[in-house]
């Protein structure tokens, strides 16, 4: 299989058995990173510069990337398709169009079938089908389905001129959950937060972000994510990062795709004949209306061919809680006292709830008179009350998040 490679990063989507023939990547250290470890491949520094080439492109199978999401997230200022980072998704149109290939892989934010009620996914959609990708076909994964704990939900994108290799994105995830060999329980969390919850999440840790990713806790120990461990949580080899700055580290891995997830896509687009079950929902000229009335609910898991829009009936997933597993137990970047009162402070006055087993343990850890300095005696006795509680909705936006 052919591909062009944008927004290639460290090479979520790339595997051993399908090299591109081209990869565009613009920050200084993914290129550097892949002028390692790919050393055949042309590294092209900036989509703009590829789309306006005025040499014809080589004609290939596949045009893959994961545009840039921080306008799309909800985490972000939800420009949606104002917002400049957003719009490099024209760019990646205009190359697949003059690569005259045949289908695209995109990847995204969950949150891009919700933000402006559902009217950017409809832009895209509109776009792709426009320019002859008429089949799409759109799949929410979540990286705890390939037996890595990190809850990381990513919306994935198949367009093709050809049915088949569409349809093809909802194949089954074959892998197996294991249980924890390491019974230790240990929790991730976000120590930043403080509008929002802090996530804590027993077994898995939630989204490594590109900056200010997970901390875990276990056995009273409250700590960050090492770098190692943010490579293993995203499925990259350890080796092949050596000599790279941590603070590269935790960057490249926020952005990427899992690459288990980026090679179960690909090896997707070469299974042939796979039957659905697919309920019919709305004419396609409904959805594409600018009637934003008229769009009646955007399936997690979608197929658009021949007018119709159907939702996607899949088996309900399993998802790994083998946290302890991936991480060393041993490490010791410990929170400091200054961060985890921090996070005390911001969740006080957003009045969002701390877990008891994580409350107990910083209990155990910070100096008492600095607590109370903190957060007051009322602060200590509301989270060991359990005061707040979790938003209903609080699993929800977490799993929208980043
Ligand atoms: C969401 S990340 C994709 C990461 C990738 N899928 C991976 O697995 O590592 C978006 C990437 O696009 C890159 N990027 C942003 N603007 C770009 C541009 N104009 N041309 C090429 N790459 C760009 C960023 O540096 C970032 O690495």
């Amino acid at each position: 299989m052919k591909y062009i490679s944008l927004f290639t990063g460290i090479g979520g989507f790339e595997s051993a058995k399908h090299d591109p023939i081209l990869m565009c990547e613009k920050d200084k250290h993914c290129q550097e990173f892949l002028s390692r470890k790919y050393t055949d491949i042309e590294i092209i520094d900036d989509v703009n510069t590829l789309a306006s080439k005025k040499n014809k492109l080589p004609k290939v199978d596949v045009v893959a990337g994961g545009w840039p999401c921080q306008d799309l997230s909800v985490a972000g200022k939800q420009e949606g398709f104002n917002g400049k980072q957003s719009i490099l998704f024209y760019k990646l149109l205009e190359i697949a169009i003059k690569s005259r290939s045949d289908t695209i892989v995109a990847e995204n934010v969950p949150n891009l079938l919700n933000i402006e009620q559902g009217r950017v996914f409809v832009d895209v959609l509109n776009e792709l089908k426009n320019a002859g990708f008429c089949h799409i076909a759109w799949r929410i994964l979540n990286t705890r389905e390939f037996n890595i704990p990190q809850q990381r939900r990513r919306l994935f994108i198949v367009a093709s001129k050809d049915k088949q290799i569409a349809k093809n994105l909802f194949n089954k995830v074959n892998v197996k959950i294991s249980s924890p060999k390491n019974k230790t329980k240990v929790s991730g969390f976000y120590q930043s937060a403080g509008t929002h919850s802090i996530c804590y999440s027993e077994n898995f840790v939630p989204t490594i972000k590109v900056s200010n990713g997970p901390a875990i806790h276990y056995k009273n120990i409250m700590r960050k994510l090492t770098a190692k461990e943010s490579l293993k949580l995203q499925g990259f080899k350890i080796n092949d990062f050596k000599d790279i700055a941590d603070s590269h580290i935790y960057k490249m891995t926020g952005n990427a795709v899992t690459k288990k997830v980026g090679n179960f896509i690909f090896n997707c687009l070469e299974k042939l004949k796979l039957n659905l079950d697919m309920n019919p929902l709305q004419r396609g000229s409904n959805f594409f209306s600018s009637d934003i009335n008229k769009i009646l609910y955007k399936p997690e898991n979608g197929f658009f061919s021949e007018d119709v829009i159907y939702e996607v009936i899949l088996p309900k997933k399993e998802l790994c809680s083998n946290l302890a597993d991936f991480i060393e137990l041993k490490s010791n970047s410990f929170m400091s006292d200054t961060a985890l009162l921090g996070m005390l402070r911001r969740a006080k006055k957003a009045k969002k709830p701390i877990n008891r087993d994580l409350f107990n343990s910083i209990l155990l850890t910070v100096e008492s008179n600095s607590l109370i300095n903190e957060i007051g005696e009322d602060g200590i006795r509301d989270f060991k009350h359990g005061k707040f509680s979790e938003n209903p909705n609080g699993e929800l936006f977490e799993e929208i998040l980043f």
